[in-house]
């Protein structure tokens, strides 16, 4: 395939994005949290072509990105009335909502389950192209499956140059993280499937019930056979590196890293730790909304660098940190040291 073509925001090149994807070309879209790697999601052969250049496993479903709740309804059918709320108070932005799928959605889009993931993203060109299409559009996050997301357009260039038409630059990514994960269970219940920058604490105001799913809050690898969201299973957000997770404070964090035996080693601490910090590292940031927007930049740089072991200082496990830990414990094939 030929060369990336890298477009601006500039309306002109939004009508070319707009025009490739009604072609079924698959082009990298910016949103608030990561990339996309977007395409028509009621073309079968434009979202198979989003399979073949993520080398994503086919039973893992893609969330379809609408620009109104009018598109929702088009394809997600028993819409509860909780959802009109929960969208009414997180969309457009970065939550994901699992909803009875009509039959008007391909099996391929959604891995032949008989649910829908629905997003209204808030980022202005993704919203721009998505209502120039007048379509929704299916779009995982842009990274090669398996390694960390992508948070500018270079990340989308580096991993799919060549394998797909163009990518539009729309800047940085402001959440940083993949968006909220969410199924409804029963009358005025969700459950947490994947944790993202939309928290219980913030979703319990406006349910009865917020569940965090099991899979998220263990530190093993999930049991293949139970998980609710495919996405789950498979390894995720790997650089590189060899990265190990760490859960100390900054004290023990250095005690435990100068008894390694490691040459090659590389931290990943917080702002607030760098001062006198006795070994090679990189920051991420000094709060959780902070480390959510770099950590995935960071995984990059450290291949970049040519780090070999990447100790990170772990984040709390709650509000937003629990979606930068859920996010590392997979970067980290689940070591993490206690
Ligand atoms: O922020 C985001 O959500 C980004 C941007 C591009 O919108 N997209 C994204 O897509 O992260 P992806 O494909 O990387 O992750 C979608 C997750 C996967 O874990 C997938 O298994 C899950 O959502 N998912 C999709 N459809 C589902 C369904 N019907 N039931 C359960 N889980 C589903
Ligand atoms: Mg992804």
């Amino acid at each position: 395939m030929k060369d990336i073509i890298c477009l601006t925001g500039s309306d002109e090149d939004l009508e070319t994005a707009a025009s490739l994807l009604k072609e079924g070309e698959v082009v990298g879209l910016p949103t608030e949290t990561v990339y996309g790697l977007a395409a028509d999601a009621t073309n079968r052969e434009a979202v198979a072509r989003i399979f073949e250049a993520k080398g994503r496993p086919a039973d893992n479903p893609l969330i379809i990105h609408v620009s109104d709740l009018k598109m929702m309804e088009e394809y997600a059918d028993d819409i509860p009335r909780c959802a009109y709320r929960l969208a009414d108070a997180f969309w457009p932005g970065p939550l994901t909502m699992i909803l009875p799928k009509k039959n008007n959605i391909s099996d391929i889009v959604t891995g032949g389950l008989d649910t829908v993931a629905v997003r209204m993203p808030s980022h202005d060109i993704m919203r721009k192209v998505i209502s120039m299409v007048g379509r929704p559009l299916a779009a995982p996050s842009a990274n090669l499956s398996g390694s960390p997301s992508p948070t500018t357009a270079k990340h989308v260039t580096d991993d799919m140059n060549g394998r797909i038409a163009a990518v539009v630059d729309g800047g940085e990514c402001s959440v940083g993280v993949e968006s909220t994960v969410i199924s409804f269970e029963g009358y005025d219940s969700v459950r947490i499937l994947r944790p993202g920058l939309v928290t219980a604490e913030e979703l319990s105001r406006y349910v009865d019930e917020v569940i965090v799913d099991e899979n998220i809050l263990s530190d093993v690898v999930p049991e293949v056979k139970e998980v609710r969201s495919p996405g789950m299973k498979y390894k995720h957000y790997s650089p590189e590196a060899h990265v190990v997770l760490v859960r100390y404070s900054l004290e023990q964090f250095i005690k435990y890293v100068s008894a390694q035996p490691d040459d090659s080693l590389c931290c990943l601490i917080y702002d607030q730790d760098a001062e006198n910090f006795p070994f090679e590292y990189m920051t991420y940031g000094s709060t959780p909304v902070e480390q959510a927007q770099q950590i995935f930049s960071k995984l990059r740089e450290a291949d970049k660098r040519g780090i070999k072991n990447l100790y990170v200082r772990s984040p709390e496990k709650d509000g937003v940190g629990l979606a930068v830990y859920n996010r590392l414990i997979r970067a980290a094939g689940y070591e993490v040291v206690e």
